[in-house]
């Protein structure tokens, strides 16, 4: 199995909920290794550069918003199926569609403030890392 890496973000929600903790411990125990890590809060301009790829749905504007209205972790996970791995962690996106013990169903009580986002496909991974670490920040 292929070792990848991909991006992953403890959205504002997460963090001001105190699951910081929980969201990585869950991302260890399932060998997932953190090779970059990172606190920051984005501007809303970062923020809609970001997802700059939803730019034409309906939520972009609140969910741009959202995501600069407070601290957010960004991480480097790596591992055998690391994309696969961290987005079966996580659950769908809407949290009512996520599997019982994914982090959405467990924590998520809103589409949007769904706790965590992870990188869809290594080409998107590859852009996302690249979109909060530099060369000399990852391990
Ligand atoms: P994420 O995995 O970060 O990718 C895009 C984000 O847009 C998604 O998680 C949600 O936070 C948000 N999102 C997706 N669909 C909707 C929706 N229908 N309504 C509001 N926000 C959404």
């Amino acid at each position: 199995m292929p070792i990848e890496q991909t991006l992953s973000l403890i959205k504002p929600d997460g963090v001001a909920r105190g699951l910081i903790g929980d969201v990585i411990g869950r991302f260890e125990k399932h060998g997932l290794k953190i090779r970059a890590m990172k606190m920051l809060h984005l501007s809303l301009d970062q923020a809609q550069a970001f997802y700059a790829v939803h730019q034409e749905r309906p939520f972009y504007d609140s969910l741009t918003q959202f995501m600069s209205s407070g601290p957010i972790v960004a991480m480097i996970l790596e591992g055998e199926n690391a994309i696969r791995v961290n987005r079966d962690l996580m659950g769908a996106t809407d949290y009512r569609q996520a599997d019982p013990g994914t982090i959405r169903a467990d924590f998520a009580r809103d589409i949007e403030a769904n706790i965590v986002h992870g990188s869809d496909a290594p080409g998107t991974a590859k852009a996302e890392i690249a979109f909060f670490f530099n060369a000399l920040e990852q391990v």
